[in-house]
């Protein structure tokens, strides 16, 4: 279904290619199959390139899981000293920052049920906002702070077999990503394969 769904409609942005979509479809199909409940989660979806993916997949099977996604629709935060990078200075604050009535539109043009859409900064989210149960997080907020965040709030509600994907674990000009998961790593020992720019997390 994966290469049918990627063949058959485009990308509505160029955060993320067909390669690396792919590999989170993978990953969230083997999260549905690992597990029997769990919702989808994704943090930093912007104009909802994957998020369309994610839905039409949800929607494909008929799994009744929700999803869930969460994003400033202001852009990037600003960066901190883990972010320097002398290739990644054309990422400022700002930078990236779709509207959540794009967001909207995206679905609607889709013809796909809108997820769950949760406005502000992941700082300011808490632990009401996430759902209990987690089988699939789908992490591409770019910044230390922001993976370091969506990592904090997601960690005690991933149900056993949960797949956590972060986008940019290799970007040389967003450092601050391979960092916060590293750290993360330590103080919770997962299996880390990395595929292109993904780190994928069991
Ligand atoms: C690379 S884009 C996401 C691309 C998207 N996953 C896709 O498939 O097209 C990064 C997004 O993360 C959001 N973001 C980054 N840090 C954030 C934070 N701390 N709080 C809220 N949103 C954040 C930005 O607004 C931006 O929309």
């Amino acid at each position: 279904m994966i290469e049918q769904l990627l063949k058959q409609y485009p990308l509505v942005s160029d955060q993320v290619d067909k390669k690396e979509l792919r590999l989170v479809l993978q990953a969230l199909e083997r999260a549905l199959e690992n597990t029997s409940l769990g919702e989808i989660v994704e943090f930093g979806c912007y104009a909802g390139t994957t998020s369309l993916f994610i839905s039409r997949i949800l929607q494909a099977q008929k799994v009744p899981r929700q999803f869930h996604v969460y994003d400033s629709f202001e852009g990037l935060p600003e960066k901190r000293v883990e972010d320097q990078s002398s290739v990644g200075e054309m990422f400022r604050p700002g930078e990236l920052s779709v509207s959540k009535k794009q967001f909207i539109q995206n679905y609607k043009k889709a013809g796909l049920l809108l997820p769950q859409i949760h406005k502000g900064w992941f700082e300011n989210f808490s632990a009401d906002d996430v759902p209990k149960k987690i089988a699939l997080a789908f992490l591409d907020g770019d910044y230390y702070n922001s993976i370091k965040k969506s990592l904090c709030l997601i960690e005690s509600r991933l149900v056993p077999g949960a797949i956590i994907v972060v986008d940019d674990y290799t970007s040389e000009a967003l450092p601050g990503v391979a960092r916060a998961v590293d750290e993360w790593l330590l103080t919770y020992p997962h299996k880390i394969r990395v595929e292109y720019s993904l780190a994928i997390i069991s």
